[in-house]
């Protein structure tokens, strides 16, 4: 007879569904020339971004979120799941976690709920934490939201964050299935580098400014980035842990037809596919039109990939994501069939 362990080892994380929400506002970036010494050719030449969304003033990422869910959850065919999990920078409040009023506002009565907080790689972590609950037997659907409002965090007279942050949120629905069935997600590489944390950074509001009583400086409570060396470390990481995650997965790059990275410049993107000896049109990219979404730009790409018919079932796709921590994330997956359920 089979023990528990025994069924649990055969028990994959595979995606149902997938949906994603953008707030209405579109930011372009002549609008950002008239605010900010910057111009449309700088942005499009060195990020490769054209527009971005930002979110109503008022509208926080638990609203973003839970569109994203709902939609997430009606294409997955079921309106139900059993555990949440939000990965974010910008929750609603410090505490307590956003992902328990997303549950509620989804019906979700009584799941489990919490965020994770691993800045632009949380979707990969969170992924890989309910693809965890599920082959231990705690969950059997797990919706897994990225979602962030830069809007919030960016200082608006920062030039070089507030041309590449945008507001979005998108999400999977994971149920427990088969190692081998399409949507099984492969094995996952994850890592960080606590060293480099300072690259990436809000240095106020935490228990470390709070602990000194002493009121933060305006500055200190904007998201500050060191913008060439992020970069260095996301083109290094992305492309190592890809590699990593394809050796664990026994897969060859010539057999990958998409890869879905963190949208966070178009060139980082394009070296990390020349590393990776990848052709360019099987790299998927959004960032022109929402910029860099942080935790929810991956499943947001998914989404938008999967609408226009870009990514399709039987796909074998790479997903990859770098973000500040330093954190950083790999997997592979065959993209199953699903439909999107979001707007256009
Ligand atoms: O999501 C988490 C991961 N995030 C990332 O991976 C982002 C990684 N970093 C980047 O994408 C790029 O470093 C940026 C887009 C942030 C900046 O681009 P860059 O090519 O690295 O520019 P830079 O910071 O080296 O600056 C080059 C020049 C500077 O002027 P000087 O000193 O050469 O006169 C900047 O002051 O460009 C200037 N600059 C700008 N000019 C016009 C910086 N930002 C802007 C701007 N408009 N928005």
């Amino acid at each position: 007879m089979e023990s528990g362990s025994d069924i649990r080892a055969r028990t994959s994380a595979v995606i149902s569904g997938v949906g994603s929400y953008l707030p209405e506002q579109v930011v372009t970036n002549f609008d950002l020339s008239q605010v900010l010494e910057t111009s449309d050719p700088w942005i499009r030449s060195r990020t490769g971004i054209r527009e971005r969304r930002r979110a109503a003033t008022g509208q926080a990422t638990s609203d973003l979120a839970v569109e994203a869910g709902r939609r997430a959850l009606s294409a997955s065919g079921s309106d139900q799941a059993d555990t949440v999990i939000l990965a974010t920078t910008t929750p609603d409040e410090t505490c307590p976690a956003t992902a328990p009023a997303i549950a509620s506002r989804l019906g979700l009565e009584g799941a489990t709920a919490f965020d994770v907080s691993a800045v632009c790689t949380g979707f990969v972590y969170g992924l890989a934490v309910g693809a965890g609950l599920i082959a231990a037997g705690t969950a059997r659907r797990v919706l897994v939201i990225g979602a962030d409002v830069y809007s919030t965090i960016i200082n608006p007279a920062d030039r070089s964050t507030a041309v590449i942050f945008g507001d979005g949120a998108g999400a999977v629905v994971l149920r427990a299935g088969e190692p081998g069935e399409a949507g099984a997600l492969g094995p996952t590489v994850l890592g960080s580098d606590g060293e480099r944390g300072d690259l990436i950074r809000i240095p106020a509001g935490g228990s470390r400014q709070r602990s000194t009583k002493r009121s933060p400086l305006p500055e200190e409570q904007y998201f500050s980035m060191a913008g060439p060396e992020v970069y260095r470390q996301a083109v290094a990481r992305m492309t190592e842990v890809s590699q990593e995650a394809l050796r664990a997965a026994g897969w060859q790059i010539g057999e990958v037809d998409r890869l879905i990275a963190h949208q966070a410049n178009s060139r980082i993107l394009d070296t990390v596919s020349d590393r990776l000896g990848l052709a360019k049109e099987r790299q998927l990219s959004n960032i022109a039109l929402v910029g860099n979404t942080g935790a929810a730009s991956i499943p947001l790409l998914l989404d938008q990939a999967v609408t226009n018919g870009t990514l399709r079932a039987g796909h074998k796709v790479v997903l990859t994501a770098f973000g500040g921590g330093l954190t950083w994330g790999a997997t592979t997956l065959i993209w199953p069939r699903v439909t999107s359920r979001s707007a256009a």
